[in-house]
């Protein structure tokens, strides 16, 4: 069976994408930082079944990571099928607030490396019978997110290169798609440094990571370009189109502003 590669498959929704795609029979590749996390993932998905699982321990923002997946790829001679790009996390607070370096290494994260990644493994992907290319976005992506703005933006450009690239590829053997999960229960929260408001706001609406990993691996497979997971998110994002934007960014300030 080809290789499944899932970043940020230590916690949360990526490592229940890890376990969606075993489940249904791929060998799975897992990247993420934390080396021991990602070795008792392995180890699990390999005793439950039966699929081989290999990781490598990478931190996404540092320079050439998404070459560094690559060439441990090629040199294993790991034929990857499915890439999904899943890794991502945000910066709560005001933007003048966080550091350049802080901005940018997630940039990196969410934006950067998930570009390069796309490109690099594309030629590989193009020699499959069937490939898939899935990332995960937010339903962050569809409006500006004042005091979630750089995260925001970040999601909202992951949304566009993916319907940008799934029409290019249309007419290829590579489907590609954008799924947007909106509050779910994982370590995002802490990460991203969350104020209360904002965290009690999500708890009312929280879906767990394990549906949210399984709408993500049916929307792939279904080759859908976009999935907003759960009716009330698609309710979310509806009601963000249709008020006018000043509206939703005071709505979305007084969540977010610590
Ligand atoms: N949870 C939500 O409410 C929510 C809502 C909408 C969208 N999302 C999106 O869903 C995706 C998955 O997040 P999650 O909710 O599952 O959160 P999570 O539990 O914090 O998982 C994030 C994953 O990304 C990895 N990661 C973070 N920074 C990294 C770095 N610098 N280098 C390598 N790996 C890194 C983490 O692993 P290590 O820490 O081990 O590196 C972890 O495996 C993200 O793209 C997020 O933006 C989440």
């Amino acid at each position: 069976m080809p290789f499944a590669l899932i970043t940020g498959a230590s916690t949360g929704i990526g490592k229940c994408i890890a376990e969606e795609l075993a489940a249904r029979d791929y060998d799975v590749l897992l990247i993420a930082r934390s080396e021991c996390l990602l070795k008792e993932n392995c180890l699990s998905i390999q005793k439950k079944y039966s699929v081989s699982a290999r990781y490598f321990a990478i931190d996404l923002a540092e320079e050439n990571a998404a070459q560094k997946i690559y060439n441990w790829c090629q040199s294993n001679n790991y034929q990857v099928s499915i890439l999904v790009n899943n890794a991502g996390y945000g910066l709560s607070g005001f933007f003048e607030n966080r550091t350049c370096e802080a901005n940018f290494d997630m940039l990196k994260v969410n934006m950067t490396t998930p570009v390069q990644l796309c490109q690099l493994f594309l030629p590989m992907l193009k020699l499959k019978p069937r490939a898939y290319i899935l990332n995960i976005g937010s339903t962050a992506a569809y409006q500006a997110m004042p005091g979630f703005a750089l995260y925001g933006a970040s999601k909202s450009f992951i949304l566009n290169f993916t319907r940008g690239l799934h029409a290019e590829l249309k007419d290829t053997n590579i489907s590609v798609s954008c799924v947007c999960p909106g509050a779910t229960n994982t370590h995002f929260n802490e990460r991203s440094e969350l104020c209360q408001k904002a965290i009690a706001k999500g708890e009312k609406l929280s879906m767990s990571a394990e549906k949210v990993a399984q709408i993500s691996v049916e929307g792939m497979f279904s080759g859908k370009t976009e999935v907003v997971v759960g009716l009330a998110n698609r309710v979310g994002v509806f009601l963000s189109w249709l008020l006018p934007k000043s509206v939703s960014e005071r709505f979305i300030m007084n969540i977010y502003k610590e």
